[in-house]
């Protein structure tokens, strides 16, 4: 018996407005080419005023999806407006990848496990920390103090330009998140293990931050969640100063990885090949 949504069982989407600087195709593309699967996932613009419409039809089937990826502007409405919001979202208030389920739309947040899955594999034991430090308080910081504080890294200092959004998110996110002031951040680097940059600071174009990594632990490792450039000001001098660096790229790359299992069946791996493809179009 034919399943009437045989056509578009394996059809997924990334919405965001705009949306044609995201790579999440590239990724996809190349995850349904080495599968051989036969399905496709595509750059699907929506304006704000048009998302709540664009979800309605995805749930009732005339957008044609099985599900997809939510980008800026939509993650907090993609939220709101999903049936079935996993702990993880409704913790972050964001959503990053819907999925259908019995004619729900289900949703969850991989951003932060996209962070952690990258630190895993390029920086193997960085959770054996006392102490870890956050730079920024916006939504991306949200999702990587979760998963930071969720793999029991005891005390998370978020330190922030704006101090009473460090503030929101220790009180979101309970006792081990602590909020700090940007004149704080040499005090609490001091014998901490992980630095996190959150913020578009070293961004091309941006000017570079001058920080000054030596407090922290000789073996601490220091990531940016930016990924243009690869390696940006920020990790140049904390490799400079001797310490282990993560670049961004591997965030972007992991946090794709849950919603093509749920999409397509398959796990998919996260290779140098793909790195590869996506460093070229940069
Ligand atoms: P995102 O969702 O990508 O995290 P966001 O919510 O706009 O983006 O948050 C951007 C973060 O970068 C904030 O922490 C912001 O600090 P403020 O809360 O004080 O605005 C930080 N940020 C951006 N530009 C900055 C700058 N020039 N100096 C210091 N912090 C900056």
């Amino acid at each position: 018996m034919r399943d009437s949504r045989e056509t578009f069982v394996n059809h997924a989407f990334v919405t965001g407005y705009p949306v044609k600087h995201s790579r999440s195709p590239l990724i996809h593309g190349y995850w349904l080419k080495t599968f051989g699967i036969p399905g496709s996932y595509v750059a699907h613009e929506v304006t704000p005023n048009d998302f709540p419409r664009f979800m309605k039809a995805l749930k009732d089937g005339t957008a044609g999806f099985c599900g997809g990826n939510v980008t800026i502007p939509h993650k907090e409405a993609a939220f709101r407006l999903a049936d079935r919001p996993d702990e993880r979202a409704a913790e972050l208030g964001a959503a990053n990848t819907l999925w259908l389920e019995d004619g729900a739309i289900c949703a969850t947040n991989t951003d932060g496990l996209g962070f952690v899955a990258n630190l895993d594999e390029r920086a193997g034991g960085w959770d054996r920390i006392a102490s870890a430090v956050i730079l920024g308080a916006g939504g991306a910081s949200r999702a990587v103090i979760q998963a930071v504080r969720d793999r029991g890294v005891a005390t998370i200092h978020v330190v922030n330009r704006t101090e009473a959004r460090a503030r929101e998110l220790a009180h979101r996110f309970g006792a081990a998140v602590r909020a700090q002031p940007m004149a704080a951040l040499s005090e609490v680097m001091a014998g901490a293990g992980l630095f996190v940059n959150t913020t578009s600071l070293g961004m091309d174009g941006e000017p570079a931050p001058e920080i000054d990594f030596s407090p922290m632990a000789t073996d601490a490792v220091i990531t940016d969640i930016v990924y243009v450039p690869l390696k940006t000001p920020l990790l140049r001098q904390a490799e400079a100063q001797g310490f282990r660096i993560v670049d961004g790229l591997g965030m972007l790359l992991h946090q794709a990885v849950p919603g093509f299992e749920k999409w397509f069946g398959r796990r998919p791996a996260v290779d140098e090949r793909l790195r590869r493809i996506i460093i070229d179009d940069m």
